[in-house]
């Protein structure tokens, strides 16, 4: 039986509790858990304990404690992101291992802590990269490690986040980037996980623009909330505001942030107009990567609805994935308007060939159904994966450095050079595309179309 121990009992935390305290429980045991806040800690003490009788609680003064008490084979760590490397080399030089939250850390000079703490104790460091899991994403992996489209040369990738799960960055901690590297660090490195992984490559070369142009004092004017509160619980404009939430109302939120604020001055219904927010919600960024294919990316966090479209092109066609996750829908279920979310798609148009489909596969549950697949793979008994998809501090690294090379592209107006920002990473060790060189055969079919004019 693997013995884990948790640090960082916020709202990701929970899949992971409640995951060792069910469906995991004949494997693995969780023996304590330790957060910052002593309010939020006896919450989560009170409700994983109902499962797990003798689960202990430590503040995070008694992190060190902790792990000497307790033994455990495995630190998993669920806080902010600027003290994931905390904890991570802490607990690397304790002789555990470490699961951590994406991002793995949020800027070089952490990220390197973490190499020299990984060389040194020769422990490992998983970082859990669920998107790698929904089915879909998967999918796509197969279907490119099987060259469908030949050796990938170029990539457009869009992702829109809507204004309501995009929005809630702006509410709390995410809002700074010397807690969350914004979103480039925060949110994308799951975006330049997946590239990397698909593509199988790392990337050389970074360029990126951003900026908030929608979360700002200027929209808030279009709105007419030029005199909005800092917070919307004292906000006199609550009731003519789309961004406004209510903290009281939902019973988890008010448990597990509300109750406990007055201890950390942790406020989770921050205003989104806030002037002290300084993360960017419009952003692209331009990626060269070591096979010399190119990555051309965007990321909206005040898009109308959520959701993604990638463009793969390579030497033998184009593959096309959208993923449009969901658009308004009125409160009786019904989409607003003509407009039906466009739902998951995969096209395939091989060069000279006629187009098709294919059947994506579809999950259920969190985030597109990896959660659970995920949580398998760490906890339970998995079957072997050829998609190789449980990431390293290797992967991690280069997921996040793509989004540190772009924060600092951003501030320099230059091209950054993802290799000098840390050293000492081994090899990559993505699993391949095949047939990236193979000589590609005629076809006898092809239908020249030509224009008549
Ligand atoms: N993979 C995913 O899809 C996914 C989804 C949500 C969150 N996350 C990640 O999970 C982590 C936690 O996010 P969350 O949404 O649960 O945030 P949260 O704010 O709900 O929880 C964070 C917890 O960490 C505690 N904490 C903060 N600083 C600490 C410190 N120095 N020492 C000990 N405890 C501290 C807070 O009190 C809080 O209980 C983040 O790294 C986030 O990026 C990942």
């Amino acid at each position: 039986m693997k013995k884990y121990v948790l640090v960082g009992v916020g709202g990701r935390a929970m899949m992971y509790w409640e995951a060792l305290a069910k469906d995991f429980a004949n494997t693995s045991k969780l023996a304590a858990v330790c957060d910052i806040n002593k309010g939020r800690l006896e919450l989560t003490r009170q409700k994983a304990g109902r499962l797990i009788s003798d689960l202990k609680a430590y503040h995070s003064n008694d992190f060190d404690k902790m792990l000497c008490e307790n033994k455990a084979d495995t630190v998993i760590v669920c806080t902010r992101d600027c003290s994931h490397d905390d904890y991570i080399v802490r607990a690397l030089e304790h002789g555990c291992d470490v699961i951590t939250e994406k991002p793995m850390t949020i800027d070089a000079k952490k990220c390197q802590r973490i190499i020299n703490a990984v060389k040194k104790t020769g422990k490992n460091v998983r970082v859990t990269f669920n998107y790698r899991y929904s089915p879909v994403r998967s999918q796509i992996k197969e279907l490119l490690m099987k060259g469908i489209i030949g050796k990938i040369l170029s990539i457009n990738f869009q992702w829109n986040l809507d204004t309501s799960h995009g929005a809630d960055y702006y509410r709390r901690w995410h809002r700074n980037k010397e807690n969350s590297g914004g979103l480039l660090v925060h949110k994308a490195t799951h975006h330049f996980d997946l590239v990397n992984w698909w593509l199988g490559d790392i990337p050389v070369e970074v360029g990126a623009q951003g900026k908030r142009a929608f979360y700002n004092a200027e929209q808030a004017n279009r709105y007419g909330l030029k005199n909005h509160a800092e917070r919307c619980l004292d906000c006199s404009l609550k009731s003519q505001c789309n961004f406004y939430m209510d903290i009281q109302k939902s019973q988890q939120i008010k448990e597990l942030y509300y109750n406990h604020e007055r201890e950390d001055g942790y406020i989770r219904d921050k205003c989104v107009f806030s002037d002290s927010i300084d993360i960017e919600d419009t952003i692209s960024v331009q990626v060269q990567y070591k096979s010399g294919a190119e990555l051309t990316y965007t990321l909206n966090s005040f898009a109308p609805y959520e959701g993604y479209k990638i463009e793969f092109n390579g030497t033998k066609g184009r593959l096309e994935h959208i993923c449009q996750e969901t658009s308004y829908i009125n409160g009786d279920g019904t989409v607003q308007g003509a407009l039906k979310p466009e739902g998951t798609s995969i096209k395939v148009f091989p060069h000279f060939q006629t187009p098709y489909s294919i059947e994506p596969h579809v999950g259920t549950g969190g985030h597109g159904g990896g959660d659970s697949v995920m949580l398998n793979d760490i906890f339970g008994n998995p079957a072997a994966d050829s998609l190789k998809r449980a990431a390293n501090y290797v992967q991690g690294a280069y997921s996040i450095l793509v989004g540190i090379a772009a924060n600092e592209s951003i501030a320099s107006g230059k091209y950054v050079n993802v290799e000098k920002l840390v050293t000492g990473l081994p090899e990559h060790g993505y699993p391949q595309n095949s047939g990236e060189d193979e000589q590609i055969a005629f076809v006898s079919e092809t239908k020249k179309v030509h224009c008549s004019n």
